[in-house]
């Protein structure tokens, strides 16, 4: 099957910038206290595991749930952000792919993050994704989802220096939190912070737990 437009020209942005990105983004845990609190909640929900970190970029969150003791391992379309991840991150595994196809079998998770990786998935593709996320959890397990809270989608050229074509699709809670109960998920926690000053939004997080018989929908 050919991959959609959006996925390849994601995959190919990133793989230019991977290096850059990490390097800019390598205190941003470090200086966002609420987000590392909510994945203390999160790893205390999903307990050992396992659990998946999609779109997991350079590994960072993988890393920081690894450190809490849960059994994660981070799937990404780049290259050269799994490269990263490897080497920041000796013992977890970390697999290319895209989340249109994730492979895991049915049931077998008891956590899935998508933090900051849907935002690059245009609204008309996201309940199939749902849909797969859900499929790979099992009953009880927990999806995370992070992402910058807005109306309109931003259009990325540039970034220090390189061309890119990367659409960031900015979303109201809301529209996310019923996409995820349409999905068989019951929304458990809504989260919204102001931006930071250096941001041009505020941050959403959800979490969301796989109800029972939601394999029948
Ligand atoms: C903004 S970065 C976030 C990276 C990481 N989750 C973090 O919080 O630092 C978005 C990531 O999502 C990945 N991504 C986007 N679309 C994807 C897809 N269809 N399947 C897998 N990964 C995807 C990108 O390759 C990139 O690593």
């Amino acid at each position: 099957m050919t991959e959609p437009a959006f996925v390849s020209r994601t995959r190919s942005s990133y793989d230019t910038i991977a290096a850059a990105y990490a390097a800019r983004f390598t205190t941003e845990l470090a200086e966002r206290p609420l987000h590392r609190a909510l994945l203390g909640y999160f790893a205390e929900l999903v307990g050992e595991g396992p659990v998946l970190d999609v779109g997991c970029g350079p590994g960072r969150t993988t890393g920081l749930l690894r450190s809490l003791g849960v059994a994660v391992a981070g799937v990404d379309l780049s290259p050269s952000f799994l490269a990263i991840a490897r080497a920041e991150n000796p013992g977890v595994v970390f697999t290319e792919g895209s989340m249109l196809s994730l492979s895991v079998a049915p049931g077998s998770l008891a956590g899935l993050l998508a933090n900051y990786s849907l935002i690059h998935i245009p609204d008309e593709t996201l309940p199939e994704v749902l849909a797969g996320f859900h499929r790979a959890l099992r009953v009880g397990g927990h999806v995370w989802v992070a992402f910058q809270v807005g109306d309109e989608p931003r259009h990325r050229t540039e970034f220090d220096g390189h061309e890119i074509d990367l659409v960031f699709h900015r979303r109201q809670p809301e529209q996310v939190a019923t996409l995820l109960a349409e999905a068989g998920f019951d929304v458990r926690v809504r989260v919204v912070r102001q931006p930071e000053p250096e941001e041009p939004t505020p941050h959403a997080v959800l979490v969301a737990r796989k109800r029972p018989d939601s394999d029948l929908l």
